[in-house]
């Protein structure tokens, strides 16, 4: 029976192998993490993310072939094949600060995998990576190897939080990079034979090894660039009179352009966009690519400005100040159908709001309380670094509160802000919302998710990003 290990039980690692334990009976899959708190959550009935179908695959497999420990070196010594999908923060500190991945926890992965091995291992990247992260990889295995022969492979995935089983089921394709020699080429077969149980051959792709790393960078740098393209495209629908929808709509079916992912929102988040693309910004940089650097840069920075675009459209519609009024936030996760806020555009749009001391009541069907609280007192980039808490200030406490009902925040409320897609948002009744709130009553909606008109005929003034602008937000212009 080939055996699977997979460093890190995170948000790729868990679904990702709890699929392939699912589709290939034959293998056995151990999902190993430093972390007791989460192999304990993934052994029990509250697994530790939420994803639409994950909990039936889980329940199928755990015990059987599947099986989540804490005892990472024996599972990694048995493993013919380990995946290490460990987290690649953003250096908070030192060189490339702000920028570069912090290889901290993926170096000591690899030297801890060195030091356990007995037998020979094929070892895949699964977390993205900085290209060449391989070469130093493969340099501290080889140097620590007694004797022992280890290929490395990298594996990218692509899967998107909330679609994360389908996306595993049914990929666009499975890519996997490595070495050109004949081991290198035997490695790339096991990998491809584990796929070729449910993914259809012509679907996995293989490539050299800097082609796969760079591919994934890539990837969500060009799906980050969409959205920052049709968010600069929306302030420009706003001043002109212009509607994003219908601009999307033609632009999209041109076939060369495609119609996905180019929805207009508050923003992008997640923990893969920002993350990746100041990565790349940072190797264009050591490669001595500045042009092509701020070519990126400008990505990140219309994805800050569409935030704060939002809040200052918010605050200046409210007649320039929000101090002590009450905003309902619904809506704090990065995207629906997950309750995963890393990088989460509500963080900084909370954020702004605090700065002018609003009031705030927030409600997300997936995110306790703790997580929300939490979010608002890291600063930027310490959200994947494990020792980062600090009290949020005594007063921004007393500004913050999170319920579980769309109904109790939104209740004596001044404005809504729909910062998440999620469904329910859709069908709210607004009648009633309407008629608990302080008057006038507004609603800014960061995802385009509400009916305008019929929510001007309730008597709410809606903002909905890059639409045709109501006459009241017309005369408060949204200020630089
Ligand atoms: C373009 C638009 O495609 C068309 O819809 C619009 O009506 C007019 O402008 P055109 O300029 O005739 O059409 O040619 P197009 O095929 O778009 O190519 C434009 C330039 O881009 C060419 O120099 C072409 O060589 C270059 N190109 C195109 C690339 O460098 N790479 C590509 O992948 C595609
Ligand atoms: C992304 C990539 O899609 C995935 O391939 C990669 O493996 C990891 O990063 P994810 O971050 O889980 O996945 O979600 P995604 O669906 O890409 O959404 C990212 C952000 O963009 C969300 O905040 C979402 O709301 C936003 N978005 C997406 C838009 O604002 N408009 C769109 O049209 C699409
Ligand atoms: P991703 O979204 O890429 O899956 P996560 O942060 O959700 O990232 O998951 C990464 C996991 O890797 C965390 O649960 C963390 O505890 C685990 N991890 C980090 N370093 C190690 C290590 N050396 N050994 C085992 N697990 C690790």
């Amino acid at each position: 029976m080939v055996k699977i290990c997979c460093i890190g039980a995170g948000y790729v690692g868990g679904p990702t192998m709890a699929v392939i334990a699912l589709k290939c009976p034959n293998i056995s899959v151990a999902v190993v993490d430093i972390s007791v708190s989460r192999i304990q959550a993934w052994n029990s009935d509250q697994l530790p993310i939420y994803e639409p179908g994950l909990e039936e695959v889980v329940k199928k497999c755990r015990g059987n072939n599947l099986f989540f420990s804490t005892d990472v070196e024996k599972h990694v010594s048995e493993a013919d094949i380990i995946f290490v999908s460990v987290n690649t923060p953003t250096k908070t500190q030192g060189l490339g600060a702000g920028k570069a991945a912090d290889l901290t926890y993926w170096e000591s992965a690899a030297r801890m995998i060195a030091d356990v091995s007995k037998s020979d291992k094929i070892v895949v990247e699964k977390s993205t990576v900085p290209v060449k992260t391989a070469e130093a990889i493969e340099k501290i295995l080889t140097h620590n190897a007694k004797g022992i022969n280890f290929q490395i492979l990298s594996n990218p995935e692509f899967l998107a939080e909330g679609t994360a089983i389908s996306d595993l089921y049914n990929p666009d394709r499975v890519l996997i990079g490595g070495r050109e020699t004949p081991e290198g080429k035997k490695a790339i077969q096991a990998l491809k034979d584990v796929y070729a149980h449910w993914v259809p051959v012509d679907r996995i792709i293989c490539t050299n090894l800097w082609s796969a790393e760079l591919s994934k960078l890539a990837a969500n740098a060009f799906l980050a660039q969409r959205i920052s393209s049709v968010n600069a495209m929306s302030a420009l629908c706003e001043a002109t009179g212009a509607d994003v929808s219908q601009v999307s709509h033609a632009v999209g079916m041109d076939s060369r352009i495609g119609p996905k992912f180019l929805n207009a929102s508050v923003g992008f988040g997640g923990s893969c966009f920002q993350k990746d693309i100041l990565n790349l910004i940072y190797i264009c940089e050591c490669n001595g690519l500045p042009e092509v650097a701020n070519y990126w840069k400008q990505v990140i920075k219309v994805n800050d400005y569409q935030k704060t675009r939002f809040v200052n459209r918010l605050v200046s519609s409210m007649f320039n100040t929000v101090s002590g009024k009450k905003i309902a936030i619904l809506g704090f996760a990065f995207k629906k159908d997950t309750g995963d806020t890393r990088e989460t555009p509500a963080i900084d749009v909370c954020k702004g709001l605090l700065g002018d001391k609003a009031m705030l009541s927030i409600y997300d069907p997936q995110v306790p309380e703790e997580q929300i609280m939490r979010d608002l007192s890291m600063n930027k980039y310490e959200w994947d670094h494990p020792i980062h808490l600090q009290p949020m200030s005594p007063s921004a406490v007393k500004q913050v509160k999170v319920t579980w009902d769309a109904y109790e925040a939104t209740k004596d409320s001044h404005g809504i802000c729909i910062l998440t897609e999620w469904d329910e948002f859709r069908n709210l009744d607004y009648k009633r919302i309407y008629d608990n709130m302080q008057k006038p009553a507004f609603v800014f909606d960061g995802r385009n998710v509400v009916d305008m008109e019929k929510l001007r005929q309730i008597g709410f003034i809606v903002y909905s990003i890059g639409k045709p602008l109501d006459a009241w937000l017309k005369d408060m212009p949204a200020m630089a």
